[in-house]
């Protein structure tokens, strides 16, 4: 596929195209000397800022414990957005422009005393720079300081009103809450302090572009929509799957949540209700918002025992392309008898008109071969198969099953979409050959693809709420986990293993075979 029509070129700037860039506000980064701040965040404020999308006037305030100036807080987020910036060498012309809008300020959330300076001291900055008062507060902190962090905003009055102009924007980073009661609690005990409006849930797999144009392509075209339902489609995949093991010191974090919790939960259902929902009639956020949710709602799990629909792997050490990987357990911060999952493979249902009787098979894991992303759905085979292909190697030749259309949403790499079809393989008689038609965002677009929290923090400053996640969208996807959770917290057996460097434990396998299908080898994996 290839895109019609010449490219205009950039003659205007962002500002001018796209009106609503969103207010210049404060945006205060709390838990500023975390990872999340230098490897994501401030490289995504830059590209804003050097692509013509951060608001004029925005300052950017990182606020955490630790002791740094300035000077320092500047100097080290330099060097993270020039490691981490997409879009080439940072200038020192370019950075000494771009941070004169970057402050620090040390502050204990936990003390009002040093809360209370801290908004004079925003305040002032306000009154100097020109802001109305517009704050965007990004929860960068461990997930056990959303709450406090917010009751010290709360204690020094640093909530409006949610209808006042001067707005407060709070985006809290995942997990959101650790299982279904938690997450209740918490929004419970949030609302009691901020509108809904306010909470901006990130879901950071909503902010990449691959997954937003999954929208794009299912409800700007005619022609797909129609087949995706129980009538065509025989099955959909869903994995997301990484060759990452527990690098970086992630262990702590991660024996604590496991893949369910960890990327499940979240990508991966938002991915299944992206692919399964239907039509809003208006492209505004309560309108997705409403779809998605009652997608989470008819969730049901394929089997009546867990063991039969969910499957809990972990690896063990493996040699990987002639490297020594280590086990799960022998990872760092990892306890030696850890039950904890590292794969989850699962079958799922969508009890409505539209999809009664497809399954939908969910994979994710870490020290899986490759990292890929993908949405596979595999139509039904024509109901008479008029054609055979025979395979010869040799003298030796075989009959060769056609195979069955399948669509698939390449979210990462190689970003695309293709369809693979069945056509003639030239010759004296009517054989099969399976082809593919492809559209590669690297081949069709010259601009590589935002960074999905340039995206999102552009779309809280706009006040566009559509990427992200309400809270009974929230609630609905822990609940469908949950029991799954319960009965994996409590287990007194070993998860099934898989060596490092595979697709998973053989169970996964056999969840897809004892339907007589198979998972799907994703794009760029080897065969075998
Ligand atoms: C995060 C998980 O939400 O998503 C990580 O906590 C995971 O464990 C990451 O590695 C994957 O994100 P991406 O964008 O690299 O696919």
């Amino acid at each position: 596929m290839s895109q019609s029509g010449s490219q205009t070129p950039l003659q205007f700037s962002a500002s001018q195209a796209f009106g609503d860039l969103g207010e210049p506000a404060s945006i205060l980064i709390f838990g500023a000397s975390g990872d999340l701040t230098a490897r994501k965040l401030l490289p995504a404020l830059y590209t804003l800022w050097k692509t013509g999308y951060l608001p004029e006037k925005s300052q950017i305030i990182g606020v955490a414990r630790r002791e740094k100036t300035d000077e320092s807080f500047g100097q080290e987020m330099f060097e993270a957005v020039q490691s981490g910036s997409r879009i080439g060498d940072v200038s020192e012309a370019d950075w000494n422009e771009f941070a004169k809008r970057l402050h620090y300020r040390q502050v204990d959330l936990q003390e009002p005393e040093q809360m209370d300076q801290f908004r004079t001291s925003l305040e002032e900055l306000e009154r100097q720079t020109g802001l109305g008062g517009q704050r965007l507060v990004y929860m960068a902190t461990a997930p056990h300081l959303f709450l406090p962090s917010v009751e010290a905003l709360h204690n020094a009055g640093m909530i409006p009103d949610p209808h006042e102009p001067n707005w407060l924007r709070v985006v809290f980073e995942k997990p959101f809450g650790h299982d279904l009661p938690s997450a209740q609690e918490l929004s419970n005990s949030l609302s009691r302090m901020l509108d809904e409006t306010q909470i901006y849930r990130i879901d950071h797999y909503l902010g990449k572009e691959t997954v937003q144009n999954i929208l794009l392509f299912r409800f700007g075209n005619s022609i797909f929509e129609p087949l995706l339902n129980r009538n065509h489609v025989d099955h959909v995949q869903i994995t997301v799957a990484e060759s990452q093991g527990m690098e970086r010191g992630r262990g702590g974090y991660y024996d604590q949540s496991g893949a369910l919790r960890d990327v499940l939960q979240n990508h991966v259902l938002q991915l299944l209700c992206l692919i399964a929902m239907e039509p809003p009639s208006l492209f505004r956020a309560d309108n997705i918002r409403d779809e998605k949710l009652k997608v989470l709602q008819a969730l049901r799990p394929g089997g009546n025992n867990i063991n039969d629909w969910a499957i809990a792997g972990q690896y063990t050490a493996a040699e990987v392309d002639g490297k020594v990987m280590k086990g799960y357990r022998q990872e760092d911060r990892i306890p030696e008898a850890s039950r904890r999952e590292s794969f989850v493979a699962m079958e799922a249902h969508v009890d409505n008109w539209r999809w009664e009787g497809v399954p939908f098979y969910l994979r994710t894991g870490k020290r899986l071969p490759l990292r890929v992303t993908e949405i596979a759905v595999k139509f039904k085979l024509p109901p008479l198969n008029l054609f055979t292909t025979v395979e010869c190697d040799g003298d030796m030749c075989a009959l060769v099953e056609a195979q069955p259309n399948t669509l698939i949403f390449r979210i990462q790499p190689h970003e695309g979409i293709s369809l693979t079809c069945s056509t003639k393989r030239p010759g004296m008689q009517y054989q099969i050959h399976p082809v593919t038609m492809n559209f590669a965002y690297g081949e069709t677009f010259e601009a590589g693809l935002p960074e999905a929290y340039e995206r999102l923090l552009l779309d809280v400053m706009r006040g566009d709420t559509t990427l992200f996640t309400r809270s009974d969208e929230l609630e609905a996807a822990w609940r469908f986990v949950n029991p799954v959770l319960e009965e994996w917290e409590n287990r007194s057996d070993d998860p099934c293993f898989y060596p490092a460097g595979s697709w998973g434990p053989k169970e996964s396998k056999q969840l897809l075979e004892k339907n007589g299908r198979s998972w799907r080898r994703p794009s760029g994996a080897k065969p075998g």
